[in-house]
């Protein structure tokens, strides 16, 4: 069976924009749920401004007691700017993430800056990352529409991912921010980002606002690409982003690559004990579309 790698964002995605605050404890419990279900990967927190998002004010705590923990999981964490890189590096991060936004308005609503600037800030962030042996990946957001330009020039979007991996960027991550991709169009980005980018450093980051995520990740298989983010119980939302909704959910994405002869190394029935688990701290119901079938016994 072929494999595909997923990142499990769910404790920094997934909880960056929640209303209800969950403790240090409750964030390594969650990882540990997600290790036990055979997730290989996550992104656990961001070291970005605590009065921007108060949810990930707790990130120089959480990540030496989850390498402690877990020391086999593969953690990441998202930095804005160098002032984030020195934090995650001194919490004893090994790899982290930059995100650029493909649109002016979006990177300045997200991290204060212009396009010009946070392409720059995002170069010296992955080349400081480097220096420091960490490794990389370097989100281009909006690469589908922004909320406040519109449809973003495909022109743009590989422009940017082309920088990032000049830029030297281990995994250029293309994202869905708002959820508002359709798989033609996903079929149509990638096709013309694997001419700028190698296909093997190509991951997909899904929204899943109008229900399209996991039929826009399978449009990605097609098109090639074997790394996806998702998020258990399909929370998520980036805060700066009006009408984001949750990211694919990663037992959606599981039970859709089974079905469909991929390998991911998840157990579908270990992830329902995390989605129980983020129910129990969110309090709401949460899950993918999966989640009634997937608990019927
Ligand atoms: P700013 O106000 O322009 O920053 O914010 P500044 O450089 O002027 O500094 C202001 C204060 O912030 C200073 O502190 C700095 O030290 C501090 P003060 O002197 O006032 O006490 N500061 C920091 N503190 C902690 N960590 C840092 C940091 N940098 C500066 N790294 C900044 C700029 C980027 C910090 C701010 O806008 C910010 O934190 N934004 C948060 C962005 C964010 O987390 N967005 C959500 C994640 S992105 C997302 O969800 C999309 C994604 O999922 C992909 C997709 O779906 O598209 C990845
Ligand atoms: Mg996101």
């Amino acid at each position: 069976m072929e494999r595909i790698h997923i990142t499990d964002v769910a404790p920094r995605d997934g909880l960056q924009n929640q209303r209800v605050p969950v403790s240090t404890d409750a964030k390594l419990a969650l990882v540990r749920l997600l290790a036990e279900a055979g997730v290989q990967s996550v992104e656990a927190t961001s070291f970005v401004s605590p009065k921007a998002v108060p949810q990930m004010a707790d990130a120089a705590e959480l990540v030496p007691r989850l390498t402690a923990a877990l020391p086999d999981l593969r953690c990441s964490v998202l930095v804005p700017n160098l002032k984030g890189l020195e934090r995650a590096h001194a919490a004893g991060a090994q790899e982290i993430a930059v995100v650029l936004s493909a649109t002016e308005t979006m990177n300045l609503k997200n991290i204060n800056m212009g396009l010009a600037q946070a392409t720059e800030v995002s170069e010296q962030t992955l080349a400081a990352a480097h220096r420091l042996g960490l490794r990389t990946r370097a989100y281009v957001a909006v690469a589908f529409d922004c909320p406040f330009e519109g449809t973003t020039p495909l022109a743009e979007v590989v422009r940017l991912a082309a920088r990032m991996h000049q830029a030297g960027a281990d995994e250029i991550v293309i994202a869905d921010t708002i959820g508002s991709a359709s798989p033609a169009q996903v079929k149509a980005r990638f096709a013309a980002l694997r001419e700028a980018v190698p296909l093997a450093k190509l991951a997909v980051h899904l929204h899943d606002t109008r229900g399209m995520a996991v039929a826009n990740a399978w449009a990605a298989l097609e098109a090639g690409v074997r790394r996806f983010d998702a998020s258990v119980g399909g929370i998520g939302g980036c805060p700066f982003a009006p009408g984001a909704a949750g990211n694919v959910a990663t037992e959606d994405l599981v039970l859709m690559a089974a079905q469909s002869g991929f390998e991911t190394g998840i157990s579908t029935d270990r992830l329902i004990d995390a989605v129980d688990f983020a129910e129990s701290q969110l309090q709401r119901p949460l899950g993918g579309r999966a989640i009634p079938w997937l608990r019927r016994q």
